[in-house]
């Protein structure tokens, strides 16, 4: 496996491959874990070679804190990912990525509304800056297939919008969420939970998994007041949202007949970690 830090070790790393049939990509920021690697082994079995981005892009965070805090390991990282076959694993710097100067960029992209609810209100500019690192990205290793986890369900139908409406001529590829044995979602800030905290986090899952049963049976709000109910017996969780939303415009509903396919998502607070989740109800 190649390591490149910058472009130009980049552009001489993907030369040497010689000519590739499908490339894949898996953009990452790092701190990889079991759930990044589920993508990247199905990259590698479905790619002739795969690419595998690693870089906490500062647009996309809302919060100083969590940038700062943001865990950096790229030595375990490139450690992880030689054996499971990556050919390149890109490290770029904050100045390569963003050439209008370090963690500037003026773009700003039609996110076709996607962003107005759930994590968009919650959280600005983040949605606008993920377009920016992931165009970025899209642009520089030019993959026939990129590959996202739904755990950041909201995320990947965006990138879906944009990469359909800008037409860049590759595939999404959907991965489903990686959970521990225990039910918690897959993530990176995981690792910056105390072990009590650790221990409570499977609670979400726990409850979130009772919603689709309660479709139909009891109304919208009161699944959400349930679920958010449920989440916060545990003293060490406090739910910023939980929501039932059109999985396609990620609008919340009030009625069950509002839309076709429909999602429960939330975002929790283990403080100061920020947790989200998500299942299918429909
Ligand atoms: O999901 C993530 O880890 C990030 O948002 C991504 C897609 C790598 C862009 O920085």
């Amino acid at each position: 496996m190649i390591i490149a830090k910058t472009l130009e070790e980049f552009d001489a790393a993907l030369k040497s491959l010689g000519k590739v049939g499908k490339l894949g990509l898996v953009p990452t920021m790092g701190a990889l874990h079991e759930g990044h690697l589920t993508l990247i082994r199905r990259a590698v079995e479905e790619c002739d070679a795969v690419v595998v981005s690693d870089f906490v892009n500062p647009t996309q965070f809302n919060n100083k804190d969590d940038f700062n805090t943001y865990p950096r390991t790229l030595d375990s990282d490139s450690s992880l990912l030689e054996p499971v076959g990556v050919k390149i694993l890109l490290a770029p710097r904050v100045i390569d990525m963003y050439p209008e100067g370090a963690g500037i960029d003026t773009r700003v992209f039609d996110l076709g509304g996607l962003d107005q609810y759930g994590e968009g209100p919650r959280r600005p500019g983040h949605f606008n800056g993920m377009a920016q690192i992931v165009t970025r990205l899209f642009d520089i290793v030019k993959p026939d297939f990129a590959y996202f986890g739904e755990k950041d369900f909201q995320q990947l139908a965006i990138i879906e919008y944009f990469v359909e409406n800008l037409r860049y001529p590759l595939t999404i590829v959907r991965c489903p969420i990686a959970r521990g044995e225990d039910g918690l979602a897959l993530s990176s800030r995981n690792a910056l939970l105390t072990p009590e905290q650790r221990k409570s986090a499977p609670h979400i899952y726990e409850a979130i998994s009772k919603a689709p049963s309660m479709v139909g049976k009891m109304s919208v709000a009161e699944v959400i007041n349930a679920v958010t109910a449920d989440i916060n017996t545990n003293p060490m969780l406090e739910t910023e949202y939980v929501e039932i939303i059109d999985a396609r415009t990620m609008k919340p509903l009030t009625d069950w007949s509002q839309a076709g396919n429909i999602q429960l998502t939330c975002a929790v607070y283990a403080r100061p970690v920020r947790l989200i989740d998500n299942i299918k109800l429909k």
